[in-house]
C-alpha cells in the first residue's frame, strides 16, 4: 500500500482518515542479515545433531565475537537477563548495588531476583546515562557494586564511575545490551569494568533471535561463568559449582554469525536513517533529536526524540498519533524502573532522588528504525508529528 500523503489534521488517523502503513511498524522490527548464510549454518546444524550444549556455533561465535570486540573472553548465554544475573553472582554482588532507574527493567531484575538490593541514581538529563555524583550520593556501608548502563549505545561515564569503585572498593560491570558496535575513547563497549553484558535480542541492532553474552578479560571470572551457565559442570558426571541453565543454543549462534557478517550494513542504513530523521524532524519546535557522539562509533539504532514544552503538542499526543497510524513509537523507559513492581512499593520515596529520570521519563519517545524503515517511512513520521503539533 503506498503511503499516504499528509497535508493537515484531517489526514491523520486519530481525526478518522485510514492509517499511514496497514502492517505495524515496530521500533525494532528484527533485522535478518544474510537469509541464504543463516539457512547454510542451519542445515550444518541438523548434519552435525549438535543441538546446544556448547556445540561448535556457538564455540566459532564467542571466539568471532571476542575477536571483534578485542576481548579476551566471550562468554555466550541464552538471554541478556540470564547473562546479568550470572555476571552479577560470578561477580559475588551482594547487599545493594547501584543502577540506574532509567534502563529497561531487567537491570534491576537481575539484581532482585537475586535477593540483591537495586538502588537507584539518577542520570544527566543530556546523556541519559548514570550521573557519577548521584552514584556518590547513593553509597552506603552495603554497597558492593555499581552496574552502569550504555544506554543507547551511548557510554556510560566509564571513567568516572570506574574512579567511583576503586575509591570505596566497589565492583564495575557494565549492561551493554543496547552497546554492541559502540565505542569509548575509541575503543570497543565489552572490555571496560570488571564485565560487560550483551543482549543480542531480537529487537537489538545485532540479534541471534534470543541470545547474550558477557565478555571480559578475566580468565578466572570467565571460567566461573562458563560453569555457572552450564549447571556448574566440569567434563562429564562432575558438578564442581551451584548452576544454571544459561546455555546459548546452536541454531542463535547461527544467526549471529550470519548477522555479524552483515552487521556492517545494518549500521550503514540505521545511520543513515538517524540522519534522515535529524533532517526531517529540525524544523518541528520542541523536539530535539538525541545525538551520538561523532567521534565514537555506534549502530544508531535507537532514534531517541525529546518532546520539549515549547512543543505544541505532548510527548502522548504525539504517541496516541503515531500509533493510530500504526506506528508503534515507545515512550521507552517510562515511567522508569523505580516505578514498576516490586520497586514502586520497597522504595516509594525512590522518586525525590530521581529529577532527571522522571524529566527524561516525561518527555521521551522512540521512533521506528532499523533495515525495514525506508526514507518514505521517515518522511511520512515527520509529516505525522508535525501535523499533530
Ligand atoms: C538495557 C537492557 N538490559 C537488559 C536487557 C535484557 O536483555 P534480554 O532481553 O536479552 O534478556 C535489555 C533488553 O532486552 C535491555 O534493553
Amino acid at each position: 500500500m503506498p503511503l499516504k500523503t499528509i497535508r493537515s489534521k484531517a489526514d491523520l488517523a486519530i481525526n478518522g482518515a485510514p492509517p499511514a502503513f496497514d502492517q505495524p511498524l515496530h521500533v525494532g522490527r528484527p533485522n535478518i542479515g544474510d537469509r541464504e548464510a543463516f539457512l547454510r549454518r542451519v542445515g550444518q546444524i541438523l548434519d552435525n545433531q549438535w543441538l546446544t550444549n556448547n556445540g561448535p556455533m556457538v564455540q566459532e561465535f564467542e571466539r568471532r565475537i571476542a575477536e571483534y570486540l578485542g576481548v579476551k573472553h566471550c562468554v555466550a548465554m541464552c538471554n541478556g537477563t540470564i547473562a546479568l544475573e550470572i555476571a552479577i553472582r560470578a561477580l559475588g554482588l551482594a547487599g545493594e548495588v547501584i543502577v540506574p532507574s532509567w534502563t529497561f527493567v531487567a537491570t534491576a531484575h537481575a539484581l532482585y531476583w537475586q535477593g540483591i538490593t537495586p538502588v537507584f541514581a539518577d542520570i544527566g538529563p543530556a546523556t541519559h546515562n548514570l550521573d557519577p555524583d548521584a552514584v556518590r550520593r547513593m553509597i552506603t556501608p552495603r554497597t558492593t557494586g555499581i552496574i552502569g548502563v550504555h544506554l543507547w549505545g551511548r557510554a556510560a561515564p566509564i571513567d568516572e564511575l570506574q574512579a567511583i569503585a576503586d575509591e570505596h572498593g566497589l565492583k564495575l560491570m557494565f549492561d551493554a545490551a543496547h552497546a554492541f558496535g559502540s565505542t569509548h575513547h575509541g575503543q570497543n563497549i565489552g572490555r571496560f569494568g570488571a564485565c560487560e553484558v550483551f543482549s543480542f535480542h531480537a529487537t537489538k541492532a545485532f540479534n541471534t533471535f534470543e541470545g547474550g553474552a558477557v565478555t571480559t578479560d578475566d580468565d578466572e571470572l570467565a571460567e566461573t561463568m562458563r560453569l555457572m551457565r552450564n549447571f556448574g559442570f566440569k567434563g562429564y558426571d562432575n558438578v564442581i559449582h551451584p548452576g544454571t541453565n544459561g546455555k546459548m543454543i546452536e541454531v542463535c549462534a547461527a544467526m549471529g554469525l550470519a548477522n555479524l557478517d552483515a552487521f556492517d550494513d545494518i549500521v550503514a542504513v540505521n545511520t543513515r536513517n538517524h540522519h534522515a530523521y535529524r533532517e526531517a524532524l529540525k524544523d518541528i519546535p520542541g523536539i530535539s533529536l538525541l545525538s551520538y557522539d561523532p567521534n565514537e562509533r555506534n549502530s544508531h539504532h535507537y532514534v531517541v526524540i525529546e518532546v520539549g514544552d515549547d512543543c505544541p503538542a505532548s510527548r502522548d499526543e504525539i504517541i496516541a498519533a503515531l500509533h493510530a497510524e500504526n506506528i508503534l513509537a515507545r515512550k521507552y523507559f517510562w515511567p522508569g524502573s523505580h516505578m514498576m513492581q516490586p520497586y514502586r512499593d520497597l522504595f516509594p520515596h525512590a522518586g525525590l532522588m530521581l529529577e532527571h529520570t522522571r524529566e527524561v521519563a516525561g518527555k521521551v519517545i522512540v521512533l521506528p528504525n532499523g533495515m525495514d524503515v525506508s526514507d518514505k517511512a521517515i518522511g511520512t513520521i515527520h509529516a505525522i508529528i508535525r501535523s499533530v503539533s
